[in-house]
C-alpha cells in the first residue's frame, strides 16, 4: 500500500500508553523502541545500578535518558523514572507519575529481570533472582491493576519469562535454580491474573525467549559460568539454525500481545524460542 506525503500509516498501538520495567537496556529498551514506533507513549522504569550477585552491569541513568530520547525521536512521549521493581512504593510512584502525565495506562510489560550467575555462587543469588524476577513482576502488576480496572478500558499485561520458565534448564547453582524457579513462578502469576482480570477485559500473557543477544547472556562472566556448569553447557541448541535471537524478535511478540490484534488471547505462554522447547 502506498501512502501520500501527508498520510501516516496507522500504528498498531496508536492512542495507547505502555508501562515497561527494565526499560533502559536489553530487551526492555527494544520493547520501548518498537512500541513507540507503533504509536504508543511510554512510561519507562529501570533500576540503573548494579546488583551484587549479578556479574554483568545493569543499565545506567544515561541509558535511561537515551531510551527517552529514542521515544521522542519516534514522535512519541515518555516519562522515565529510576526505580527498583523490588521496591513497591517507589515503583508505585513511577507508575503514578506516568498515569498523571498520560491519564491512563493500557499496557504493562513486566520485563525487568536478572540472571545472578556468579562462579563463586552464593545463596543470596537465589534470593535476588526470586526478589527481582518473581516478586518484582508481582509488584509491577499490582501497582498497575487498580487504575486499569477503574478505567474500564481493558488492557494487556505481558510478562517476560524465559524458556527456563517452561522446562528444567536452570543448572545446579543457587542463582540458576532461583532463575528457573522465578521464571516458572511468573507463569503461575500470569495464569491467575488472567483469570482474575478477564472480567475487566484485561489480558495477561507471558513470553518465553530462548537466548537473546543482550548483556545477560553475552557478558564474558556469564559465558564462563555457562561453560563451567555441565547442566547448562550440555543443552541442545535451538531447532531453527540460529544460536541467539535478537531483542526485536521478542519485542515483536510483546507488541502483538499488547495490541488489539491479540484481543482474545489471554492466559497463554508464548515461546519465542526458535523451536528450543519443542526439541526437549
Ligand atoms: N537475554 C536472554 O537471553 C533472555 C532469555 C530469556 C528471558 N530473558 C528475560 O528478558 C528480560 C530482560 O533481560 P535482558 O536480556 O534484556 O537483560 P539485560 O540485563 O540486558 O537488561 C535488563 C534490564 O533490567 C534492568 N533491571 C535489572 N534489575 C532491575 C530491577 N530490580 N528493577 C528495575 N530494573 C531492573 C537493568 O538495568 C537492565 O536495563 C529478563 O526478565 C530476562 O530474564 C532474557
Amino acid at each position: 500500500m502506498q501512502y501520500g506525503k501527508t498520510q501516516k500509516p496507522k500504528g498498531r498501538l496508536d492512542g495507547k500508553v505502555a508501562f515497561v520495567t527494565g526499560a533502559a537496556g536489553g530487551l526492555g529498551r527494544s520493547h520501548v523502541q518498537r512500541m513507540a514506533e507503533e504509536g504508543a507513549d511510554l512510561v519507562i522504569v529501570d533500576i540503573c545500578r548494579s546488583v551484587d550477585t549479578v556479574p554483568y552491569a545493569q543499565s545506567t541513568p544515561e541509558d535511561l535518558r537515551d531510551a527517552v530520547a529514542e521515544v521522542r525521536d519516534r514522535g512519541r512521549r515518555a516519562v522515565a523514572r529510576q526505580a527498583d521493581v523490588r521496591d513497591r512504593a517507589t515503583l508505585q510512584k513511577a507508575y503514578d507519575a506516568g498515569l498523571a502525565e498520560f491519564g491512563k495506562i493500557d499496557i504493562v510489560v513486566a520485563n525487568a529481570g536478572i540472571a545472578p550467575l556468579l562462579v563463586n555462587d552464593k545463596v543470596q543469588a537465589w534470593h535476588d533472582a526470586i526478589d527481582v524476577n518473581l516478586t518484582g513482576t508481582f509488584h509491577t502488576i499490582e501497582v498497575a491493576i487498580r487504575s486499569m480496572v477503574a478505567a474500564r478500558q481493558g488492557g494487556s499485561i505481558v510478562i517476560v519469562s524465559s524458556t527456563a520458565g517452561l522446562v528444567g534448564i536452570g543448572g545446579a547453582s543457587n542463582g540458576g535454580l532461583g532463575y528457573a524457579a522465578s521464571k516458572h513462578g511468573v507463569v503461575g502469576l500470569m495464569r491467575t491474573y488472567a483469570n482474575n482480570l478477564a472480567p475487566y477485559n484485561i489480558r495477561v500473557n507471558s513470553v518465553h525467549p530462548t537466548g537473546v543477544a543482550t548483556r545477560m547472556v553475552a557478558d564474558p562472566a556469564i559465558v564462563e559460568f555457562v561453560a563451567r556448569d555441565p547442566n547448562l553447557s550440555g543443552q541442545a541448541p535451538n531447532a531453527l539454525p540460529v544460536r541467539m535471537i535478537e531483542p526485536v524478535d521478542v519485542s515483536n511478540a510483546v507488541l502483538w500481545l499488547a495490541s488489539d490484534e491479540a484481543r482474545y488471547i489471554t492466559g497463554v505462554t508464548l515461546p519465542v524460542d526458535a523451536g528450543f522447547i519443542n526439541r526437549r
